[in-house]
């Protein structure tokens, strides 16, 4: 397995944090206060906020952007809004530091594409598992919300913190799907509410362009639409959020 030798464990101080290249990709490796090890990409995998010096609670780091959480052992986005941070294993071995591939470093094929009311043109990171096509449509995650990308072509450039955004799903699968996702968000969740007896009303489902999904509610808010949204979430295999209408605004 590939591995980096950092240097002798005295040479690093507590609370003390090294950037290094590894593998092609750039790695913060910090020894905490507790003697702990960690290591782990620079950048977010969720719009490459620069990760250096982020805020660490026990094994969950928390990006200063957007303050997504992710699992130090696994990588893993705890919410799942996101791919996973690479994350890296460091050994001491009779003394000295390495560091450890644990899984694969996120290096991806960036993309460049014309995207937004506004045509701009920018690059793109991909969360799907295929190559991106050439003046096909997408929908990405920009810092402006849900927008269409026409891939343009791949890009040279692999300056990660110049990416505009992240490729969510494919504008043509998502049209397929079309017809049936918004009556069939509809049932489950009306049956859904009804079951919590709570007078809430569903009175719209508002499908967005990344594809997830906003129900319009009239009642009072209660906490138990909390775990509702949670598990019609996974069932309906996309981001459902609910909103209640104020009438009298
Ligand atoms: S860039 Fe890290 S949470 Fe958005």
């Amino acid at each position: 397995m590939k591995r980096l030798r950092l240097g002798h464990d005295w040479e690093i101080a507590f609370n003390e944090q090294r950037l290094i290249e590894f593998d092609g990709e750039e790695i913060v490796v910090r020894r905490t206060s507790d003697n702990d090890w960690i290591a782990h990409s620079r950048y977010c995998p969720h719009q490459n906020a620069d990760l250096k010096d982020s805020q660490i609670s026990g094994n969950v780091l928390r990006c200063p952007w957007h303050g997504l959480q992710f699992d130090l052992a696994s990588g893993q986005n705890l919410t799942n809004q996101c791919s996973p941070l690479s994350v890296f294993d460091v050994v001491i071995e009779k003394g000295e530091v390495y560091i450890y591939a644990l899984h694969p470093p996120s290096r991806q094929q960036i993309y460049l594409g014309r995207y937004g009311w506004d045509l701009r043109v920018g690059t793109f990171t991909s969360d799907l598992n295929e190559q991106l096509s050439v003046n096909q449509d997408y929908v990405a995650q920009t810092n402006r919300g849900a927008e269409r990308v026409t891939i343009l072509a791949l890009s040279k450039n692999s300056e990660r913190s110049l990416v505009a955004g992240r490729i969510l799903r494919n504008i043509s699968g998502e049209q397929r799907f079309d017809a049936s996702v918004v009556p069939k968000t509809l049932t489950y969740l009306e049956s859904a509410i009804g079951r919590l007896e709570t007078g809430i009303q569903l009175i719209h489902v508002e499908k967005l362009l990344d594809g997830n999904m906003v129900a319009y509610l009239l009642g009072e808010p209660t906490r138990a639409l909390g775990p509702l949204a949670a598990v019609a979430t996974r069932d309906l295999e996309r981001q459902i959020w609910f909103e209640f209408v104020n009438l009298e605004a």
